[in-house]
């Protein structure tokens, strides 16, 4: 399997496709990767779909030829499952020549919803990009800087991690990570959102934390460490004021 690490430097949202259909093969790639996917927690029933752009109500956003239309069991971090999951596939597009980008706001249709039954969740688009697929330099991503989402000493392997999760896309980019610890563990937080922001936020922050967690799981792996995520309850005690706990990486 390719290593999709360089793919966290170069991925961007891409929001203009070609509606062409794509070839048979392609569709066969991506379908093969979605039955490969690894999830975060294998106790939770999720599904995933290919559907076409009719399946689906774009609402103010541009259509895109296809979608993954993800659906899963609502259990205890099923939305940091989601992330985790489906952003291997927004790295595997990036990685095989196309474009991707996470759906929030376009809705599939009702025959769509009625096709599984568990939760719809959330769509992601993909296609032939019909702009430029990767970003160059990390200079074009737009992220608060390193200090801002934690306060772990940037030493070593740590610093690659957390640079990992500080490229990760999330929600109308409101990158509401904040990672504490050390060498040995980073623990992850969510922002709590004041009202206003909740409305719109409030859906996707665990979905975001989902992805950022895939992130640092897959710069670890590729600087030859084994992770292991889990609750873990001294990550739990010093959670941060308005941040709630999410998770811990383990690493060795
Ligand atoms: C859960 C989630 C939902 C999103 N929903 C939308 C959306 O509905 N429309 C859109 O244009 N972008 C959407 N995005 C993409 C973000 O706006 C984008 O990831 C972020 O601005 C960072 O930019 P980048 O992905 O190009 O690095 C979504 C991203 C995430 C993670």
């Amino acid at each position: 399997m390719v290593d999709l690490y360089p793919q966290i430097f170069k991925r961007k949202s891409i929001r203009d496709y070609y509606l062409e259909p794509l070839e048979e093969v392609v569709l066969q790639n991506v379908l093969e990767q979605v039955n490969n996917l690894e999830p975060l927690y294998d106790d939770i029933k999720v599904d995933l779909k290919i559907v076409s752009s009719d399946d689906v109500n774009p609402r103010m956003m541009k259509k895109a030829p296809y979608y993954l239309a993800v659906f899963s069991e609502n259990k205890e971090g099923y939305k940091t499952n989601i992330g985790f999951l489906l952003q291997q596939m927004d790295l595997f597009f990036s990685a095989h020549g196309l474009g991707s980008c996470w759906q929030g706001i376009p809705q599939p249709k009702k025959r769509v919803v009625e096709s599984s039954d568990i939760k719809f969740i959330i769509l992601m688009a993909f296609g032939k990009p019909k702009v430029q697929l990767h970003r160059t330099s990390n200079l074009e991503f737009n992220r608060k800087p390193l200090p801002k989402i934690s306060d772990i000493k940037n030493e070593g392997y740590i610093g690659a991690l957390l640079e990992a999760a500080r490229l990760a896309p999330s929600a109308t980019n409101s990158q509401p990570w904040f990672f504490k610890g050390n060498n040995h563990v980073i623990h992850a937080y969510s922002f709590k959102p004041n009202i206003l922001r909740a409305i719109m936020l409030k859906k996707y922050i665990k979905i975001d934390m989902g992805i950022a967690l895939y992130h640092i799981k897959l710069a670890a792996e590729h600087l030859g460490k084994t992770v292991r995520i889990v609750f873990d309850d001294a990550g739990r005690e010093k959670t941060p004021n308005r941040y709630e706990y999410v998770a811990s990486v383990k690493i060795n």
